[in-house]
C-alpha cells in the first residue's frame, strides 16, 4: 500500500518536472525564433554549425538525398543543407515539438527558395517513427536531451542507427552534465534538459550503438552561454558532444 502511494507520487513527480520543462523550453525558443531571423541574427541563430558544413562535401557525389532533421527548430542547418546539396532531389524531413518553429520553418524554406526541399513535421521526436535504411543523414543537433525518457533517448539513438543506408551518416550534438545558474544572482536552477546524463554515459551508449561505423568526429567540449528563462536569464555550463559517423556496412 505504502509502495503503491510512493509509486504514484513518483511518477507524478516526473509529469511535473517533464511538464515545467517542456513549458519554459517553449517560452525560450518562442522568444528567440519569433524575435530572431535565421541568419541574420546575434544569436545561435546566426549560421549553421560547423559540423554540418564540413559533412556536406561527403554527400558532393549523390544525385539523390533524403536527410532527417530531429529537433529542427527554425531551419538552421536544413536549410542549409537544402542550398548546398547539388544534386538533383533532396527531401529534408524536418521534425519539431513547436507549431512555431515549423510555421517559421516553412517561412524561411519559401524565402530560401528551397521550399520543395523541406518538408515540416510537428510532432515529439519519442513519437516519430524512423523508417529502417532510409536516410542518407540524421541529425540531431541540440534535440535528443529533450527526448521525454532516458529509456526513449537511448531506444531513439538505436533507431537512428537503424534508419541509416549504408554509407550514410549521422551528425549528433548532444549536450550533458548541464548545469544552470541564474546569471544575476547566481542561484542554482533546475536544468531545463529532460535527460541531463554525464558525457562518458552518453559516450559508452554512443560507443556500443554505433559499434562497426567509421567515426569521423568525437569530442566533448565545455561550453557556457546565456539564455531566457522566465524573464531572467540563466548561465547554462555543458559538456557538449559533437558525434558524426558512418554507417560503412550494413552494422546495425
Ligand atoms: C536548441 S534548439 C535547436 C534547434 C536546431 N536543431 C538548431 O540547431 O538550430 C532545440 C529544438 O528542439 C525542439 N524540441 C525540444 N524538445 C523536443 C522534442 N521532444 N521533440 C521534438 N522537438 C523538440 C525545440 O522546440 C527546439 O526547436
Amino acid at each position: 500500500m505504502w509502495l503503491n502511494t510512493k509509486k504514484m507520487m513518483d511518477t507524478k513527480k516526473q509529469t511535473d518536472r517533464l511538464s515545467r520543462i517542456r513549458q519554459n523550453e517553449a517560452a525560450s525558443h518562442t522568444e528567440v525564433y519569433t524575435h530572431e531571423k535565421l541568419y541574420a541574427s546575434d544569436t545561435w541563430l546566426k549560421k549553421p554549425i560547423k559540423t554540418v558544413q564540413d559533412i556536406m562535401p561527403s554527400f558532393s557525389d549523390y544525385n539523390e538525398l533524403h536527410v532527417l532533421d530531429l529537433g529542427c527548430g527554425v531551419g538552421r542547418n536544413s536549410i542549409y543543407i537544402a542550398e548546398s546539396f547539388q544534386g538533383n532531389a533532396c527531401i529534408i524531413d524536418c521534425v519539431d515539438i513547436l507549431d512555431v518553429a515549423i510555421d517559421i520553418l516553412k517561412k524561411n524554406a519559401l524565402e530560401h527558395n528551397v521550399s520543395d526541399r523541406i518538408n515540416g513535421i510537428t510532432t515529439p521526436i519519442e513519437e516519430f517513427a524512423i523508417p529502417t535504411a532510409e536516410y542518407d543523414l540524421i541529425l540531431a543537433v541540440s534535440a535528443l536531451e529533450h527526448i521525454d525518457t532516458k529509456q526513449h533517448f537511448i531506444d531513439k539513438l538505436q533507431e537512428i542507427a537503424h534508419g541509416i543506408k549504408k554509407n550514410g551518416r549521422v551528425c549528433l550534438v548532444i549536450n550533458s552534465d548541464v548545469t544552470e545558474v541564474d546569471a544575476e544572482t547566481g542561484a542554482s536552477l533546475e536544468p531545463n534538459f529532460e535527460v541531463n546524463l554525464k558525457s562518458d554515459q552518453i559516450m559508452t551508449y554512443l560507443d556500443g550503438i554505433f559499434e562497426g561505423w567509421t567515426v569521423v568526429k568525437k569530442t566533448v567540449v565545455a561550453q557556457e552561454y546565456e539564455i531566457p528563462r522566465d524573464n531572467r536569464t540563466s548561465q547554462l555550463s555543458s559538456k557538449v558532444i559533437s558525434f558524426v559517423a558512418q554507417k560503412v556496412r550494413n552494422a546495425n
